[in-house]
């Protein structure tokens, strides 16, 4: 699983070309001496990410690390009870939290690399 050296905030998250063009992807992260797993999005050339924390019960989104459900509506679904969440801004639309959103993390693409913003 790809992670961050926690005293070095520019390293690379993982290759854009690592995540399918409209997939996920999880790496643990240091943020603020906490180690965190985030969920990133591909979107073309841009990765969105937030943490993978769900606003209704605090759960990891996926259902296995690294695994995320999307809706045919092209939404990330929690795996724990349901709540689905756009892609755009992680705005909770329906389910147990509808109306929170998920905690975005600022990213970046340089030279093909997604890193922290
Ligand atoms: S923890 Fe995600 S819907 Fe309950």
């Amino acid at each position: 699983m790809p992670s961050l050296n926690p005293r070095d905030r520019t390293a690379p998250l993982l290759a854009l070309d690592a995540i399918a063009d409209g997939g996920f992807a999880e790496v643990e992260v240091d943020l603020d001496g906490d180690a965190e797993s985030l969920l990133l999005y591909r979107d073309g050339a841009a990765v969105r990410g937030w943490l993978n924390i769900c606003p209704h019960a605090g759960r990891r989104l996926d259902w296995a690390p690294g695994q995320f459900l999307k809706s045919k509506d092209g939404h990330v679904v929690c795996a724990a009870h349901g709540a689905s969440f756009e892609l755009g801004d992680g705005l909770c639309v329906a389910g147990p939290c509808k109306g929170e959103s998920l905690r975005a993390v600022p990213l970046t693409v340089r030279d093909g690399q997604v890193l922290l913003a």
